[in-house]
């Protein structure tokens, strides 16, 4: 095969690695400014996070974060973008986007999607008119967006699917069409083009497909096809028999991944990067993420607790006053949890909140060389604090 050269928008700069682990920490230079690894990205599908306006979401210390291009190229479309310049201008977000390609979205979300080579066939959500996403189109409709980290469209099957020889066409299909996406791409110098390793739980289709994907030399890569209710050791198997595959000097991200033991299981197993609607749409059911796991703020017990959420969290909810923070306590999260729209936005933001210091914190223990202490630490206080 000829190798394919493309330019990069993104530098990776080691910090540090775990000496026992295969967690790493890197400083990753992206257009709109550097971010650290590894780091977990709030998604905002419609180029707006639920539940967080954009200068709150900065406000976390969030400094990359999810659209998707499916939602994008519906509404607004394409003319609308271009007009103003961008999802950037779009959402005043002066930091990066990630966006994911949309075909992933698509055959989630609408049963009727239909894959074949060309792309992704599917009836507008809108009007019902027949409508096809190709590579093409989608890294059009990414150029478009400006996002600073571009997904290739891939072919993506349920993991849990037993079709081992759909599983083998999805994977080589995602394969050419990223060397569709590759031609497409007209921004190489502002915008980076991450592959997507597919293959199911097999790990050898997983083995082609690094091999393949590797082969394009992407500025980044991801391994996708997971978070689809596999069990726990299929998960890690795939993703530890991935990056032991991958360039150690690019970045790794692994989509659809949220909870908290999840991500840390999978620094240690080397992958960089995570999102997830999770914490943002668990918030919206009135649950905070805590140390010992999921409080929900809408049980009964709530009602006469004054204390904040978590008294070792600094988001804007539980910070003390004193401190500068709104103080609020369980029993007024508990009172207008299920009533005022306030109570997604408090627990979106604590959520958020959780997730962004959780890993900043596991980046403090690589740099320090304790990130299986750190991990202990955190396995132990989930499974023997009951909050
Ligand atoms: N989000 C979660 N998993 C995937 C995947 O496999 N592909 C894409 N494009 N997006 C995802
Ligand atoms: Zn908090």
């Amino acid at each position: 095969m000829e190798q394919m050269r493309m330019p990069s928008a993104l530098k990776y700069e080691l910090l540090a690695k775990c000496s026992t682990t295969k967690a790493r920490t890197a400083i990753l230079h992206l257009p709109h400014g550097p971010v650290q690894l590894p780091m977990f990205m709030p998604v905002a599908t419609q180029a707006s996070l639920k539940g967080l306006t954009p200068d709150q979401l900065e406000s976390t210390g969030c400094r990359l974060c999810l659209n998707n291009t499916y939602h994008l190229g519906l509404k607004p479309g394409q003319a609308t973008l271009d007009a103003i310049g961008g999802a950037h201008k779009l959402q005043s977000w002066p930091h990066n986007i990630l966006t994911d390609s949309g075909g992933f979205q698509m055959v989630s979300l609408l049963k009727l999607a239909k894959v074949t080579e060309e792309g992704v066939r599917f009836l507008s959500p809108h009007d019902g008119s027949p409508m096809l996403l190709t590579p093409e189109h989608s890294i059009s409709l990414q150029n478009s967006i400006g996002s600073d980290i571009i997904m290739q469209l891939d072919d993506v099957i349920a993991t849990t699917s037993p079709d081992l020889a759909r599983m083998e066409e999805a994977m080589y299909r995602s394969v050419r069409w990223l060397d569709r996406c590759i031609a497409a791409h007209k921004m190489p110098e502002s915008q980076n083009l991450f592959c997507i390793i597919q293959g199911g739980l097999d790990l050898n289709l997983r083995k082609e497909c690094c091999k393949e994907m590797v082969a394009r030399d992407t500025p980044g890569i991801a391994i996708g096809g997971l978070s689809g209710g596999e069990a726990k050791e299929s998960y890690c198997k795939v993703v530890d028999t991935c990056t032991s595959l991958l360039p150690e000097n690019k970045p790794r991200y692994v989509m659809g991944i949220g909870y908290p033991a999840d991500l840390l299981v999978s620094v240690a197993l080397g992958a960089d990067m995570f999102d997830c609607v999770w914490p943002t749409r668990t918030a919206r059911f009135g649950n905070a993420i805590v140390p010992s796991g999921m409080l929900n703020l809408r049980h009964a017990s709530n009602a006469n607790s004054f204390i904040p959420i978590d008294d070792t969290c600094g988001c804007p909810a539980c910070k003390p006053k004193e401190e500068g923070g709104l103080g609020l306590t369980r029993a007024f999260i508990h009172h207008i949890a299920g009533k005022e729209t306030a109570a997604a936005h408090i627990l979106s933001m604590h959520n958020v909140w959780y997730l962004l210091n959780l890993m900043k914190n596991a980046r403090q223990a690589i740099l320090d060389d304790r990130f299986p202490e750190f991990l202990r630490g955190f396995f132990k206080q989930l499974y023997t604090d009951n909050g």
